[in-house]
């Protein structure tokens, strides 16, 4: 059985589609951290910055990391913001293989810029604010056990060097 994969990355770097395509690939169980907190809390992220602020979404981020230690042969995709607190790589690292999915900001931006669904993004200049959070977490996404670049590459190619540095 392979080790469980935690990914990670910027808004828009295809944690989600990556993961279940991933986890049908290699017959793995799927989880995305923002759905199970979504389906804990029964309301849209959106709804829960607005009723509650980021600092509970944050705690229950720590709480789902929490709830998956021990978990078998699973894939998982995380919130964006979820190495906003260092020590929350520790706990994604003892879950399984942390891989961060790397994408140029222009590119991320481009590709999460017309959604509706990011609260953190609300603001007069999404752009500059996109870029300002990317800067404060560059480093703790590089704490991660694998970088992929995803620029200019299909799903199946990303798939592909998956694989191979995770066997390597
Ligand atoms: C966030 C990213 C979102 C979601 C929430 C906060 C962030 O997930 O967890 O809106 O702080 O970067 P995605 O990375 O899937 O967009």
């Amino acid at each position: 059985m392979k080790d469980n994969i935690v990914l990670i990355g910027f808004m828009g770097a295809g944690k989600t589609t990556v993961g279940r395509y991933l986890s049908n690939l290699w017959a793995m169980n799927f989880a995305d951290f923002d759905e199970e907190i979504v389906k804990q809390e029964k309301m849209s992220i959106n709804e829960i910055f607005k009723h509650y602020g980021e600092k509970h979404f944050r705690n229950m981020e720590k709480i789902t990391i929490q709830r998956f230690q021990g978990c078998e042969n699973f894939v998982i995709s995380t919130g964006g913001g979820i190495v906003k607190d260092k020590e929350n790589i520790e706990g994604l690292k003892k879950i399984g293989k942390v891989i961060y999915l790397y994408a140029p900001l222009k590119t991320l931006f481009d590709r999460i810029k017309n959604g509706n669904e990011r609260p953190l993004l609300k603001c007069e200049n999404p752009f500059k604010e996109f870029e300002k959070i990317f800067d404060a977490r560059k480093e703790n996404y590089e704490l991660a056990d694998i970088i992929i670049n995803t620029e200019n590459k299909d799903l199946e190619k990303i798939v592909r060097e998956i694989d191979e540095k995770i066997n390597s």
